[in-house]
């Protein structure tokens, strides 16, 4: 097929699938395009490279049945706030209690963003042991990658770390993991970002090279770390990233914070600065870790920008919370409106998108096929 013949195919691909999307797209793709779209997350292979972060979206097994239906490549399950054998949590100050959500834009057009007050699961340590197993189950049957996350202790500068927390809940999730190793996202969060804990670049820092250590200490765990927006400068974030470079892969980077309303926030705000922050040249070694993207990812094209920038998949959370009307689709779970708009837009679906990088000669198939992780940079692309 030539590209107006894969144009065409889009465009009714596009139209059909507004009311039903294969739960195998990315099958269908390879099949009527030739584009692969395999991504990678924490070492494992993805059909296509696009998962779920963690929050409000991934709270119970109902939602993630959900996604696995839609063909969603992960999910990440709400961070639990770590504890010890008696259950006392340093950072409870996380886990408290709030279940209202506003879908709303940011203002001069700035996208969309959550504004939500809450933080992390507050239910008991057991019952999000639960979550993981069910998880561990989707995740064995092929179902759907589900990957835990979890805020632990971090001390200020000159106190130790509360190996006691990172011991009890490691070794908990580990157990409650099927093997080995446990894949495991450590969260820093917005609110930390906006907490006087922050306030200290050697603080960020030393957290970001001595967390792996204290939570590799308990069990044999594969680690990404999640990012958080600090309130320093571009620079400050790119060695933020240097310095968490024995961690396995690095989730760049979770939402701003405005200090003024209290509240973490996202929209074009957020992808401009993480994508300005990727661009900025790095001391870190090439290939370890892998980097996945989170931010305002609400097309194919914003997956593309990130991909050329070093991350093999991405994490959504705002585009699989829109109002329905958001979508294209006229049928199906949020996760498969998303899906569908992400990768069969006609203009700003990844379809389209690695079609026109092949048409500007950026793209090259090989053995008659596009890939997406093609688009990944070298230096950057998993092995
Ligand atoms: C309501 C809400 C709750 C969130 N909770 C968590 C969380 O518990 N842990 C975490 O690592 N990220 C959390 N996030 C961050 C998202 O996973 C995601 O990385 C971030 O919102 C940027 O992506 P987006 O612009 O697609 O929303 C939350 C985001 C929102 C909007």
């Amino acid at each position: 097929m030539n590209s107006s013949g894969f144009r065409a195919s889009l465009a009714s691909d596009f139209e059909r699938f507004k009311r039903a999307l294969p739960r195998d797209f990315a099958a269908h793709v390879r099949a009527v395009y030739r584009i692969n779209l395999a991504g990678r997350y924490l070492g494992e292979p993805l059909p296509h490279p696009v998962g779920k972060g963690s929050g409000q979206l991934s709270l119970n097994l109902n939602q993630l049945e959900i996604d696995a239906e839609a063909g969603l490549a992960f999910a990440v399950l709400k961070t639990v706030i770590a504890q010890d054998a008696a259950g006392t949590q340093s950072m409870s100050a996380w886990a408290i209690h709030e279940s209202k959500m506003k879908v709303e834009q940011r203002s001069g057009g700035g996208g969309w963003t959550v504004t939500w007050k809450g933080r992390g699961w507050d239910r008991s340590f057991d019952e999000y042991l639960g979550l993981v197993r069910a998880a561990w189950d989707l995740a064995a049957a092929g179902q759907l990658l589900a990957v835990p996350s979890v805020k632990y202790h971090l001390p200020r500068l000159g106190e130790a770390f509360r190996d006691d927390e990172y011991a009890y809940t490691t070794r908990a999730l580990a157990a409650a993991w099927g093997q080995s190793p446990l894949l495991l996202e450590k969260d820093f969060s917005p609110t930390l970002a906006g907490d006087p804990l922050a306030d200290e670049k050697t603080q960020i820092l030393r957290w970001l090279r001595e967390v792996p250590q204290h939570i590799r200490a308990h069990a044999d765990v594969r680690l990404a770390m999640k990012l958080m927006n600090a309130r320093f400068d571009d620079d400050f974030q790119r060695q933020m990233m240097d310095a968490a470079s024995s961690a396995d892969a690095l989730v760049v980077f979770n939402r701003l914070f405005d200090p003024v309303a209290g509240v973490a926030y996202g929209g074009s705000e957020l992808s401009d600065r993480n994508l300005r922050v990727l661009d900025r040249p790095s001391a870190r070694p090439p290939v370890r870790p892998s980097l996945c993207g989170t931010g305002n990812i609400n097309s194919g094209r914003m997956i593309v920008a990130y991909a050329e920038r070093g991350c093999s998949s991405v994490q959504l959370h705002t585009f699989f919370q829109l109002p329905l009307e958001e979508y294209p689709a006229t049928e199906g779970s949020r996760t498969q409106r998303a899906l569908h708009a992400l990768i069969f837009d006609p203009q700003d679906g990844l379809i389209a998108v690695m079609l026109e990088r092949e048409a500007a000669g950026t793209l090259e198939r090989r053995k008659g096929e596009l890939h997406f992780l093609d688009l990944v940079p070298d230096a950057y692309r998993p092995r």
